[in-house]
């Protein structure tokens, strides 16, 4: 459990209050609170039904962070039960050695007992990972999406503590863990700034933020085939797997909105990280950040 000094309040009330939502049975899903301001906010963002991918306009519903909120978590809602699959397919296998280099760049930076949050787990690789290897480490797990959770908690070994928060709206005090990791997750934040800021507040003084995602490369000839090959095969995956082309298909609709992995190092440095990795994989489509909080 989380380290007992800290005011925790353990709390599965948030979605069982609503008894229209599909949400009504969270047998492992716990909520952890520790901030009533906080978690107010949550809640509502939490307990809104899935909205049909189908029906909605993706370019209006990124536009804006309230929207494209509810977008994300309704397009996570709707493929839980495909997406580890296709992340492994699709990346050819490449994922699972992404993730593991990060939990290692991360893991050897974090003295033992340090408490762990990943930002965005969805199915929890991250997070599963990470507790594998640091019996001893406290590994708190977040995400909107409580299929996605449930999803990864459903038959794993693991012992992190799942948790759904929202990643701009943190429910934790300032400096409370030794480490933060983000695998595809600030891509996906209402505003990455604003997720950026929670993560650095929410660090220690010394600790580290580890993130992974896909960017746009540099090279403008390289970017249009990768942002291509990205957008045709996305969608007809997810017009295959759901009916949705835009659910798979929303890899290449939210990179073309996002940046490249040089500016996410200055995004970094303008929330405060001092950058100790970038990694960059797949000619800049991929990278890994490794940033300290002075
Ligand atoms: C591409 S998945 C990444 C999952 C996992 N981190 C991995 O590396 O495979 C993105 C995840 O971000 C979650 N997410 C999106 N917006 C979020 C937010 N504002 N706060 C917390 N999680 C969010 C989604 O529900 C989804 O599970």
């Amino acid at each position: 459990m989380v380290a007992s000094e800290a005011p925790l309040v353990f709390n599965d009330t948030a979605c069982r209050s609503d008894s229209h939502d599909h949400h009504t049975v969270l047998d492992h899903v716990t909520f952890i609170v520790t901030n009533p301001e906080r978690v107010k906010s949550a809640r509502m963002t939490i307990c809104r039904n899935p909205v049909p991918l189908n029906e909605l306009d993706v370019a209006r519903e990124l536009a804006r962070p309230e929207t494209k909120r509810r977008f994300v978590r309704s397009l996570f809602d709707t493929i839980e039960g495909s997406y580890d699959c296709f992340t492994r397919w699709f990346s050819l296998g490449m994922d699972a050695r992404w993730k593991r280099r990060l939990v290692r760049l991360v893991s050897e930076r974090t003295a033992p007992g340090g408490r762990m949050l990943d930002l965005a787990t969805g199915t929890g690789d991250i997070a599963a990972a990470i507790c594998s290897g640091r019996p001893e480490t406290t590994v708190v797990a977040i995400d909107l999406s409580i299929p996605m959770l449930r999803r990864g908690l459903r038959g794993s070994q693991s012992r992190y503590l799942a948790a759904v928060a929202d990643m701009a709206v943190l429910p934790y005090p300032a400096r409370f863990f030794a480490s933060v990791t983000a695998g595809y997750a600030f891509r996906n934040a209402p505003e990455h700034s604003v997720a950026l800021a929670e993560a650095f507040r929410v660090l220690e003084p010394g600790g580290w933020l580890a993130t992974l995602d896909f960017y746009l490369p540099e090279s403008i000839f390289w970017r249009r085939l990768f942002v291509g090959y990205l957008r045709g095969s996305g969608r007809l995956i997810g017009r295959m797997l759901h009916g949705a082309p835009e659910s798979y298909g929303y890899i290449s609709s939210s990179l073309q909105r996002w940046m490249t992995a040089a500016e996410f190092s200055e995004a970094l440095r303008g929330t405060g990280f001092e950058i100790a990795v970038e990694h960059r994989m797949l000619h800049g489509g991929i990278a890994i950040h490794v940033a300290r909080r002075p």
